[in-house]
């Protein structure tokens, strides 16, 4: 069985003393709920104060995004090394924000992963299909030629670093979901691209998420189906109470 994740990608929300005193408040509320791991994942400014914050408690604090090299004329980016001394462990790369605004490609997906990879990370690697995809019909072969394209290179052993996050682009803010068939189905798609690269145990043990407007009113529904793992969520986690709804979801 794949450990399940939950996962909260703050994006461009929260300031340092708001994501302290966030973290001081959602720290009792999720204590002692072990069946998943617990992360969030904040603005990189944020990341001193959450990683104080979060001392002695069972969350774990990620990045959004890191960079591939270890250090250079990069103007705005950030490595792993400076990440590594605050005490982050986890990072989100690939998601489709980055991807649509800032021309984030699966080739830099791949380098970032990698980087991120031999740095000791857990990376949330991030993929899924537009909604033209969709209603084309070929999510099937948009979700697996990114796990491909974002995954090459990695072996087995740094394989299991990884936790993949299918987050289908139309359903990211819109308050439209997957439904739990549709995100099983594909998730599924993914774990068997994963087997066809790696071998069935490795399918098995991997860890797949769903993100796409998860809260907690559908977060249930969705972590009952067997090929969804966890969920990497948004807006559902600048709020105390749904974030903790969705851990309990996952610990049921
Ligand atoms: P959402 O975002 O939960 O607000 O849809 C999910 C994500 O982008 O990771």
């Amino acid at each position: 069985m794949p450990r399940y994740v939950i996962a909260g990608n703050w994006k461009m929300n929260m300031t340092p003393s708001e994501a302290a005193a966030f973290i001081k408040t959602l720290a009792p509320m999720v204590e002692g709920k072990d069946k998943c791991d617990i992360v969030l994942c904040v603005p990189y400014v944020d990341i001193p104060a959450a990683v104080e914050a979060a001392k002695g408690t069972n969350i774990h604090i990620g990045a959004e995004n890191v960079h591939w090299a270890d250090k250079g004329a990069y103007t705005g980016e950030v490595s792993c090394a400076m990440l590594k001394e605050l005490g982050v462990e986890y990072v989100v790369i690939g998601h489709s924000e980055r991807r649509q605004y800032f021309g984030e490609t699966d080739e830099t997906v791949n380098l970032r992963t990698k980087a991120a990879i031999a740095a000791g990370f857990k990376v949330l690697l991030c993929l899924g299909e537009v909604k033209e995809e969709r209603l084309a019909g070929i999510t099937d072969e948009v979700v697996s030629m990114q796990t491909k394209l974002d995954l090459a290179g990695i072996t087995s052993e740094q394989l299991s670093q990884v936790i993949i996050a299918y987050e289908p682009v139309w359903a990211i803010g819109t308050g439209l979901t997957a439904t739990p068939e549709q995100a099983d189905e594909t998730c599924g798609v993914i774990r068997a691209t994963v087997g066809a690269l790696y071998g069935a145990e490795a399918a098995e043990a991997i860890t797949i998420q769903y993100g796409g407007s998860m809260n907690e009113k559908n977060a249930a529904e969705l972590l009952a189906k067997p090929h969804v793992n966890g969920g990497l969520i948004g807006g559902a986690s600048l709020v105390a109470e749904k974030f903790t709804a969705i851990v309990d979801a996952a610990n049921a």
